[in-house]
């Protein structure tokens, strides 16, 4: 039974929530890695926006989310043009484009930074929290979808909490979360998860009852895109990766029964679950991240997952119904954290995450650039890939060798923006090869970078570089001519591409 008196009697429409939503708001909403975010009601915000607006009334809404969500939230809250502040990742092109117009404020932040953030004051105070659920209690019990994301903070720090409750999930969902949030320091306590299937919390948020304000029934699901099976380079980078971890086994730095993974999102992490599923030297894995996403399926159907840890299962619609009609099935596999836990430090430290994330470029000194096009403009954000990458037992990065065509190389002189940094990057690699750096100097990295991962036609320019730096700078640490530096992202932004004349 879905609906009880409780529910019943909280029950509005989206457009009745709507017209009681302040019309300067901090909304902090449920949704990751667009999972589990809230549709109907931000959709009639939205319209009940437009349509005042034009008769002059004045909107301000800063939002915060998880991380990224669907159009349906941050589309649709974007084109409004009442988004004041946007924080802590978002992947949506509309909304991109407006923070790189100047429109929307953008804090971009480590994911496993946001809950303090929001605890200790330093962000604007959360006045309404918007959730989406699959049932909610008369004691205040709110039981998530498909993310946990910042859900349990916003609802602890909202002043009115409003529900979507979504009906196409079965209430068999109830269970996949474990929601746990550690004290406040100096009263912080250890993390007591020493295992990817450890559970620590409790499987629902708990709440003051008299905060939820309604409760709107909905049926529509995360609209994910359809699932793509990976390309052929991201297929070859994934090799590279699967022959480092068998090398690293070899080498008994890794443990015949491996340690955890973490996966970013896209084609190339995609590629490794699915060649990892398909090599018959790889038994089953465990996975500690923070999204999971169709390329699990191949993993499971090759009987090879004992336990993923996620933050949100980030399925395309195929993979929702099949989620859906093997529900119970699955619940062993898969357990659903808040960010703060699926992204800490001290968890991802303690297991020995291998982690494998994706650069937009890399410099020959092993710095990254998961953030900036040209060092200027926003992609989406750096997500949790600081949280993994700083405390990884292994951070590899991953990069196609070329982007635009071939107009524009990964592996530059001098990254344009750093997320990461030579200290914490240890394993890179593109469809050419693998450059593992761990241990080694600059000088040392730069040879390795450039023979290993650099495609053909930037190889030579780009040894040229570090020989004229090397030259002009031939005592120093770690040498460069910062006369020099960004000579080819320039090129690119006069003449539209990074080759050699
Ligand atoms: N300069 C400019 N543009 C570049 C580029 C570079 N060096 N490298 C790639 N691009 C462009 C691509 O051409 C593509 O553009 P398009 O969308 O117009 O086609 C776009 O960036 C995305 O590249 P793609 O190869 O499709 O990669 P992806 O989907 O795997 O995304 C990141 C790569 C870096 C944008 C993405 O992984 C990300 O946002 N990372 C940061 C967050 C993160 O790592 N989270 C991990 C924890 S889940």
């Amino acid at each position: 039974m879905r609906i009880t008196n409780f529910i019943q009697s909280k029950l509005m429409t989206a457009e009745e929530v709507a017209v009681v939503l302040p019309e300067k708001v901090t909304i902090g909403a449920s949704g990751f890695t667009p999972a589990g975010y809230p549709k109907v009601i931000p959709t009639a915000f939205a319209k009940r926006i437009e349509d005042e607006t034009k008769k002059g009334k004045e909107f301000s809404i800063n939002l915060y989310t998880g991380a990224s969500t669907g159009d349906e939230l941050d589309g649709v809250l974007a084109r409004t043009g009442a988004m004041k502040k946007r924080l802590p990742y978002q992947a949506n092109a509309d909304l991109r484009n407006q923070i790189n117009s100047g429109k929307i404020e953008y804090t971009d932040l480590h994911l496993s930074h946001v809950a303090s953030y929001i605890t200790h004051g330093i962000l604007e105070p959360i006045d309404v929290a918007i959730v989406e659920a699959v049932d909610v209690t008369a004691d205040g019990r709110i039981y998530l979808t498909t993310s946990s994301g910042m859900s349990a903070t916003y609802i602890n720090h909202a002043k009115e909490i409003f529900i979507e409750l979504n009906e196409n999930h079965p209430l068999e969902l109830k269970g996949f979360h474990d929601i746990y949030l550690p004290d406040l320091p100096p009263k912080g306590r250890p993390i007591f998860i020493t295992h990817v299937d450890d559970r620590i919390g409790a499987p629902y948020v708990k709440c003051d009852p008299r905060k939820i304000k309604g409760i709107v029934r909905t049926n529509l699901l995360d609209s994910n895109q359809d699932f793509k099976k990976p390309d052929e380079i991201s297929y070859r980078i994934a090799e590279h990766i699967l022959e480092f971890i068998l090398h690293e086994i070899s080498k008994g730095r890794i443990p015949a029964e491996y340690l955890p993974f973490q996966s970013g999102v896209g084609n190339v992490a995609n590629a490794v679950l699915s060649c990892i599923a398909k090599d018959s030297r790889f038994h089953a894995i465990e996975m500690y991240t923070e999204v999971i996403q169709d390329s699990i399926f191949d993993i499971l159907d090759a009987d090879k997952l004992h336990c993923a840890s996620t933050c949100a299962l980030t399925f395309s619609k195929a993979g929702q119904d099949r989620f859906h009609a093997n529900i119970n099935e699955l619940r062993p596999k898969f357990i659903i954290r808040p960010q703060e836990i699926s992204n800490h430090p001290e968890v991802i430290r303690r297991m020995g995450i291998i982690s494998m994330n994706t650069a937009l470029e890399v410099d020959i000194y092993g710095n990254v650039n998961s953030t900036h096009v040209m060092g200027t403009g926003m992609m989406n954000g750096i997500g949790g890939s600081g949280d993994f990458t700083r405390n990884a037992y292994i951070s590899i990065f991953m990069a196609p060798s070329v982007a635009k065509n071939g107009n524009i190389s990964a592996f530059v002189p001098m990254v344009s923006h750093v997320d990461h940094h030579e200290h914490s990057t240890q394993v890179i690699v593109s469809e050419y090869g693998l450059a593992d750096v761990r241990g080694l100097t600059p000088k040392e990295r730069a040879k390795v970078i450039i023979e290993n991962c650099v495609h053909p036609i930037y190889r030579t320019p780009l040894k040229e570089y570090f020989n004229h730096a090397l030259e002009v700078s031939k005592t120093k640490h770690t040498p460069h001519d910062l006369r020099r530096v960004f000579d080819w992202h320039i090129k690119y932004l006069e003449k539209g591409t990074m080759k050699p004349d």
